[in-house]
């Protein structure tokens, strides 16, 4: 039985150089296999379905145009998406590959942003249509939840920035199914959602209402929480891909950049105007720790706002417990092991032992599944 790979992502292109660039540009973002054969692509791949095939032009012996078509008579990969890089804007191929079943095309020279914007929209709407088994309230939490993030992402374009009352009712969903305990399916739906930003934040959101909810907070106070959680990290955007993504640990230069994240998302925030209070601190403070040994003003104790200290912990249980392109997701239990241990002295302890209760309370703290035995 083959499995689609979510995250495999197939280059069918003959010329061995540009294959190569493409298959570099993508690693840090996706699984990749590459076929230089386009008869032996789809012998390959029936063994192990990729989640979008990139073609090119030049797929020997098939031609662009032959390898669709094999592609969608194909009875185990006939649905998956196919992107064609075209040689041009004017590459006749486009509306030819189009016509045969090409759900898309990038035309040379591209950036490498576009490559993975491009691919990146065609995998998250499969992600985003699975939401649409999902019951009403968890539906309306995910589908308006990305809505605004993807407004938030337009002010890179346009300058116009999302207003409070948009994100607040776009984050009512989240806090009724909360209040309902149905947000399990919330925290699934967004795991496999490639946009990282866009699923930590919506991760934290989820994690940080959940937080108030047990704290006592109201429903409105809930919105405030959920609201600072969605914009927390809105400055991301403004960090390059190769830093946000990178696997393993950053240089000294590269912090100080990822830094940065933090008064981006301030200047957005003061930028989009009218933001209560409660999601400045969220955002300003979230990476301070009560040790004094955070960013980016290095409060101390009880310099940090109570809201903070709640930000900290679901931020850094979502960023342990996050699945990233480098790494699978840890257990969260061991993330919380980590959490009383080496960051004792930078985590509330209150509101870690609080967050655990809820994990628990949620079967959301199972042990981890011991290996079987040889
Ligand atoms: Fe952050
Ligand atoms: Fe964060």
């Amino acid at each position: 039985m083959s499995h689609k790979n979510d995250r495999l992502v197939a280059i069918v292109d003959s010329n061995d150089v540009h294959r190569s660039k493409v298959s570099a540009a993508l690693m840090s973002f996706y699984d990749t296999c590459d076929w230089g054969n386009s008869k032996e692509a789809i012998k390959g791949l029936e063994k192990s379905p990729p989640a979008l095939i990139l073609l090119t032009s030049y797929a020997e012996p098939f031609s662009s145009v032959g390898f669709i078509q094999a592609i969608r008579a194909h009875s185990i990969l006939k649905n998956t998406p196919i992107l064609y890089i075209a040689e041009s804007e004017t590459d006749p191929g486009i509306e030819k590959t189009k016509e045969a079943g090409a759900n898309g095309y990038i035309a040379k020279p591209y950036p490498r942003s576009v490559l993975i914007q491009t691919i990146s929209k065609k995998l998250n709407a499969g992600i985003e249509e699975q939401w649409e088994a999902l019951p009403d309230i968890q539906r309306d939490a995910l589908k308006n939840s990305v809505s605004v993030f993807r407004e938030i992402a337009d002010v890179l374009l346009t300058g116009e920035t999302v207003s409070f009352a948009d994100v607040k009712d776009n984050c009512k969903p989240l806090v009724n199914a909360i209040a309902s305990n149905d947000f399990k399916s919330i925290l699934d739906g967004v795991r496999n959602h490639d946009d990282y930003t866009y699923a930590h934040s919506m991760r934290v959101a989820t994690m940080l209402s959940l937080l108030g909810h047990a704290a006592g907070f109201r429903d409105n106070e809930q919105l405030l929480l959920a609201s600072g959680g969605l914009l927390h990290d809105v400055g991301k955007m403004k960090i390059p891909h190769n830093i946000l993504n990178k696997p393993g640990r950053l240089t000294e230069e590269e912090f100080e950049i990822m830094k940065n994240h933090v008064p981006e998302t301030v200047d957005y925030l003061v930028h989009a105007g009218n933001m209560p209070r409660a999601v400045m601190i969220i955002a300003e403070q979230h990476h301070e720790k009560i040790d004094g040994t955070g960013y980016p003003h290095g409060l101390k104790g009880s310099e940090l706002n109570e809201l903070a200290r709640m930000a900290a912990v679901v931020d850094v249980f979502s960023a342990l417990t996050d699945r990233r392109v480098y790494k699978p997701s840890m257990p969260a239990t061991k993330a919380m092991s980590i959490m009383t241990e080496e960051m004792s002295g930078h985590l509330d302890q209150k509101y870690v032992e609080m967050f655990r209760g809820i994990l628990g309370d949620a079967s959301l703290l199972d042990p981890e599944i011991a290996e079987p035995s040889a």
